[in-house]
């Protein structure tokens, strides 16, 4: 396994050893493995036509990572898309033992035009996703009428023994369903939401709520139309599904952001894992994704969270937490508890090393402005802030390293965070290239790029305003992955 220590190169988020990866694909758990599979240009660090690249973990945080899984055919190139496990044999594609058909988009253009022309198609392996046999009959599902036609996300509904797939399509997203993953018939189209760009990458889970009700999620990520200053990001719906139609709990226009950072886009969660929906994105922004300083390879993925709903008094929320998994990144901490912090009396504490994590809950006596600042060196930081008046948590990576690559690059990202009983809590994870922060225990995420130097970190502690009271900080360098 090589051990890869290159400028900004992540240290415990997945990035491909080389090459452009941009969204993730086919994630699926089978026998004890989960697969990645995500959107790559082996031949470039730049996007071109996109491969299925392909990677193997037990943990969710060591991977190893195999060879292309996908190339393009006589279809075109392999768009995202998809993976399960046909446990019943409902394709016929297997023999004895239940195997994995990827379900992706073919992307190629109309005969003797330019127009865009996408199609759904459909792989199969019988040995636990090592080699693939494209379908004969490609494609499965094809619309003369549209130009985007894609990322199809497909599962097993046990209630009407139906395979269902949800398809984005320009401005909506179109459910179809299927007996055998072969022959798709239409059931209904969505297209509540935000329409700041054309929809991608849509997925559609259940999961319980309190009193062992469920609900059913839809995320759906919007593409960078240049208009609007975040470029591409993701929305969520809370609602029901019965096999056909989804049906949203809130009013239509009403839009509900995954993450209030600039770098968590195109995600989905697992296929076929027992108990748990877990959730991966692409830590970056299509309006400046091929432009990233980084020499080797270009993308990188969150890291793996864990997905669940709490009912709060504005309604059912989506809660995000990184999977306990990546707890085993944990080495060297500290600790204190009840430090009372000021303007006057900062609290500095250097850091050993550029990974790490952060736990803090902190209490707001009256109006402040809580500020923890990330000294990356002398002249780059990363500050994060919280306003107890406005009740907004923040992330500044203005000046937090290389920046000139894009001029939408450098921003304060803000999230709206409540605080409970004066208090709030933080979670950070703090990467070569990025950080990601949570606000009371997942209920709001910040996934942010950055490319700071990184030689002498400190971390500084300060309340502008008035005291704050850390009720308690807890600190872990993490271990890299390529170390293993
Ligand atoms: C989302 C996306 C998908 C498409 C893929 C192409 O980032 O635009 O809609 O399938 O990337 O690489």
């Amino acid at each position: 396994k090589p051990i890869l220590t290159e400028k900004y190169r992540p240290q415990f988020h997945f990035t491909p050893e080389e090459k452009w990866m941009n969204d993730p694909n086919g994630m699926v758990y089978f026998q004890g493995e989960y697969h990645l599979f995500y959107q790559y240009h082996p031949y470039s660090t730049i996007w071109g036509p996109m491969h299925w690249g392909h990677a193997v973990s037990k943990d969710l945080i060591h991977w190893e990572q195999l060879p292309v899984a996908l190339h393009p055919d006589e279809h075109g190139a392999i768009f995202s898309g998809s993976a399960v496990v046909d446990w019943e044999n409902t394709t016929g594609f297997f023999d004895d033992q239940p195997g994995l058909v990827a379900i992706y988009t073919s992307h190629d253009t109309y005969p003797g035009s330019d127009r865009p022309r996408q199609r759904q198609c459909l792989a199969y392996s019988s040995d636990n996703g090592r080699t693939w046999t494209k379908y004969s009959g490609n494609p499965v599902l094809v619309d003369e009428t549209k130009t985007d036609y894609r990322d199809p996300k497909v599962f097993w509904h046990s209630e009407t023994k139906h395979w269902i797939q949800v398809l984005a399509t320009g401005q909506s997203a179109t459910i179809y369903k299927s007996p055998n993953l072969i022959d798709w018939q239409f059931a209904s189209e969505f297209a509540e939401g935000s329409h700041a760009g054309f929809w991608e990458c849509p997925d559609l889970f259940p999961l319980p709520i309190d009193s062992g009700k469920e609900k059913w999620v839809m995320l759906v990520s919007l593409g960078d139309t240049g208009e609007h200053a975040e470029g591409s990001r993701t929305q969520y719906f809370i609602g029901d599904f019965d096999g056909e139609t989804f049906v949203n709990d809130h009013e239509k226009d009403t839009v509900l952001w995954l993450d209030y950072g600039r770098d968590n886009y195109a995600g989905v969660s697992w296929s076929d894992l027992p108990g748990r929906r877990i959730y991966i994105g692409w830590m970056s922004n299509w309006r400046y994704a091929n432009q990233v300083p980084t020499k080797e390879w270009r993308g990188v993925m969150t890291i793996p969270r864990e997905l669940s709903l709490s009912s709060s008094a504005d309604g059912v929320r989506l809660i995000q937490k990184p999977v306990s998994e990546a707890q085993v990144l944990r080495k060297g901490s500290a600790s204190f508890k009840d430090k009372v912090v000021t303007t006057e009396q900062p609290v500095s504490i250097p850091l050993k090393s550029p990974l790490l994590e952060l736990n803090l809950e902190v209490e707001f006596e009256g109006p402040a402005i809580a500020e923890f600042t990330i000294q990356h060196s002398e002249a780059e930081k990363t500050i994060i802030r919280y306003d107890s008046e406005t009740e907004t948590l923040s992330a500044d990576r203005t000046a937090s390293g290389e920046a000139d690559f894009s001029a939408s690059f450098p921003a304060v990202q803000e999230a709206p965070l409540k605080m409970k009983d004066n208090t709030i809590r933080l979670q950070l994870l703090l990467d070569a290239s990025s950080i990601e922060l949570f606000g009371n225990v997942g209920e709001c995420a910040i996934t942010s790029l950055l490319f700071p130097e990184s030689k002498e970190s400190v971390l500084h502690l300060a309340s502008h305003g008035g005291p704050i009271k850390i009720r308690s900080m807890e600190l872990h360098e993490l271990s890299s992955i390529w170390n293993k």
